[in-house]
């Protein structure tokens, strides 16, 4: 053996070759059992999949872009955890696809956002951030209140994400339309919707038009973040479902 390791090591590009080579063996025995063990991602209690109203909310929001204004992370340090609440734990967004952790903070990070405001100031503030936070560089999406949402292929959405691993059953398939529907209108019977989909938000959100707006779906998803899990409730067990 050692009567050729000269050859190696007198060959620049043959050493550099042999190391990579040798630690791409180390880090594929390191990472490739995590996309199989079960256990890679600790289950948490209260998470459920989105429902269809903040899914086509979140939507929106990939599509606006406010993830490159806002991060929704909460890192595991006091100053983070005293400004937002609890950190942010990966199952979370176990069922965000593509997830909005973010990397730039123009804004403050959004992860634990919902229920800190009403839907009117979420209404206001993103026609008009300046209306309410007279300091405030982020851009007015006023155009959200007036545009129709257009959700007559939710179901498909639904049917896509569980093709990727989100666990959606048959029923809220089917009964996507009329859950998302519920969700906008507090006179409808919500009691399917929140079968399907605990804790969620019931309200018109976009009191200013009474049509189902972009801006009903946009604050819809915003009231929801950060609020499944309840730090306070949970046992050590809870967090290892
Ligand atoms: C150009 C950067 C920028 C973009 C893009 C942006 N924001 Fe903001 N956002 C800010 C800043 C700065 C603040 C803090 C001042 C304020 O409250 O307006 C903020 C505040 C917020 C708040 C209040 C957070 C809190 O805890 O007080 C919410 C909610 C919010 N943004 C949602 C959104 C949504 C939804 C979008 C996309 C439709 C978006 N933002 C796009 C910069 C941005």
């Amino acid at each position: 053996m050692s009567f050729r390791h000269h050859v190696i090591e007198k060959n620049v590009v043959l050493l550099a070759i042999l190391t990579l080579v040798t630690i791409s063996i180390g880090g594929l025995v390191q990472i490739i059992p995590l996309f199989a063990v079960e256990s890679t991602i600790e289950r948490v209690k209260g998470m459920r999949p989105y429902s269809p109203l903040e899914l086509m909310g979140r939507n929106i929001y990939v599509r606006e872009g406010c993830y490159l204004c806002h991060s929704q992370q909460v890192r595991p340090f006091k100053d983070e955890v005293e400004r937002y609440g609890h950190y942010s734990l990966a199952a979370e967004s176990i069922y965000d696809r593509p997830f909005q952790w973010g990397s730039k903070r123009t804004g403050p990070d959004l992860a634990r956002v919902g229920g800190k405001y009403s839907n009117d100031w979420h209404v206001e503030h993103l026609n008009d951030p300046r209306a309410l936070v007279p300091e405030s560089i982020m851009p007015g999406y006023r155009f959200l209140s007036q545009r129709p949402l257009k959700a007559a292929d939710v179901a498909d959405h639904l049917k896509a994400l569980r093709v990727v691993g989100v666990p959606y059953t048959d029923e809220m398939v089917a009964n996507a339309a009329a859950d998302l529907a519920a969700q906008a209108d507090p006179d409808a019977d919500p009691d399917g919707l929140l079968r399907h989909y605990p804790k969620a938000v019931v309200a018109k959100f976009n009191a200013g038009n009474p049509a189902l707006t972009e801006m009903d779906a946009l604050v819809a998803y915003l009231q929801m973040l950060g609020t499944l899990v309840r730090f306070t409730e949970l046992s050590p067990a809870d967090l290892r479902q």
